[in-house]
């Protein structure tokens, strides 16, 4: 008789419920990983600026005279004013309290009267900055000071989008869909990094986009990447060019855990998702798309119509459905469907993603 196999069961609830494994997450996991600022095309000429918000924390990204792409925490060394509001240009940093003055390197530049501070040196005073990757034009940053490059968290993914999105570095975003889901984030992350429920609530994508019974899910360091072909030409909903490159007729994404994925539809389409955390059970996912140089392109606002109006809505009843069920008294996690053989009727993904949340809420 064969030994009996540990069934691999779904994560307690309190894990997507409790407001202080939220708070431990922020603090911790959202800390010291990648997470996405913004796209360089909002950043294009120098003293361009925008400011954004992680874990909490306020924080702006700006390009300087030497064309660096840089970020600082979006705050004052003199006495904590914010120094940025929103977007624009600057030729300079002027803090609204006291006028402060930094240059666009973050190094302070001058003050009203601080010539008199005894035994002050201004060039000792900078603004903190923060570790910035322009990966194909997409801006990441990493609170932690030490945290390990995109390459090593994410091997080979920069290749394999550049090869699928042959433009990629000319691309700029044409269209943004902003999407509130009453959930915790991981649920509506779980959703999305398995297909196990694809072929029952997403007929649209199963039948118009790709073929389900060729999906597949499997990690490359921290990211889950998904490979599928694309549905035959003639029940596609939009038209594609399988002849202009070797992966027009493939469905790929990169999920960078925790918090992006790049996505790329039949037909060499990029787009993208940014879980951005609100609370314990809120999340809003930002769904970009793109063409290059910005052009306008009807194929790609219909599809980010059909998307939005399809598996984004579907997508949304099942998740906030789950968030409602978790804190139900009456639930006990689940085992989890591994197959051996992975594919679309498998969640061992799932099984990877909760080995990577059970560590941060563990370690944080
Ligand atoms: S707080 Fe910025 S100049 Fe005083
Ligand atoms: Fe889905």
């Amino acid at each position: 008789m064969s030994a009996p196999v540990e069934l691999t069961h779904a994560l307690e609830a309190r894990a997507y419920t409790d407001p202080m494994v939220f708070d431990a997450e922020c603090a911790g996991l959202l800390a010291r990983t990648w997470q996405f600022a913004g796209h360089a095309a909002e950043v294009e000429k120098p003293g361009d600026y925008f400011t954004f918000e992680i874990a909490g924390q306020n924080l702006f990204c700006i390009r300087g005279r030497d064309n660096e792409i840089r970020a600082f925490y979006n705050v004052c060394q003199h006495r904590a004013h914010e120094l940025v509001d929103g977007t624009g240009n600057a030729k300079v940093l002027v803090c609204p309290y006291h006028a402060w003055t930094y240059e666009l390197t973050g190094q302070l530049r001058s003050g009203p009267n601080v010539k008199a501070i005894e035994g002050f040196d201004r060039s000792t005073v900078c603004l903190t900055e923060v570790q910035v990757e322009v990966f194909h034009g997409f801006i990441f940053v990493n609170l932690d000071p030490d945290a390990a490059p995109m390459d090593d968290w994410f091997p080979g993914a920069r290749d394999a989008l550049a090869a699928f999105v042959p433009d990629i570095d000319r691309l700029r975003p044409l269209e943004w869909v902003e999407i509130p889901e009453h959930c915790n984030w991981k649920v509506s992350i779980e959703n999305y990094s398995e297909c196990y429920h694809c072929q029952l609530n997403h007929p649209t994508f199963a039948s118009g986009v790709v073929k389900p019974e060729t999906y597949d899910i499997q990690p490359d360091g921290y990211c889950l990447r998904h490979t599928t072909e694309c549905q035959n030409l003639d029940r596609m909903t939009y038209p594609i060019d399988l002849a202009a490159n070797a992966h027009a007729g493939e469905y790929s994404s990169w999920f960078l855990w925790p918090l992006f994925s790049f996505q790329v539809y039949p037909g060499n389409v990029l787009n993208t998702y940014h879980w951005r955390p609100v609370d314990v059970d809120r999340v809003t996912v930002w769904r970009g798309w793109y063409t290059v140089d910005g052009v306008d392109s009807e194929v790609i606002r219909r599809l980010a119509v059909q998307d939005r109006a399809t598996t984004v809505e579907e997508d949304i009843h099942l998740v906030e459905s789950v968030q409602r069920g978790l804190k139900s008294r009456g639930y006990k996690p689940g085992p989890l469907v591994i197959d051996p053989k992975c594919g679309v009727m498998s969640e061992h993904s799932i099984k990877v993603l909760h080995g990577w949340m059970r560590a941060a809420i563990d370690g944080a």
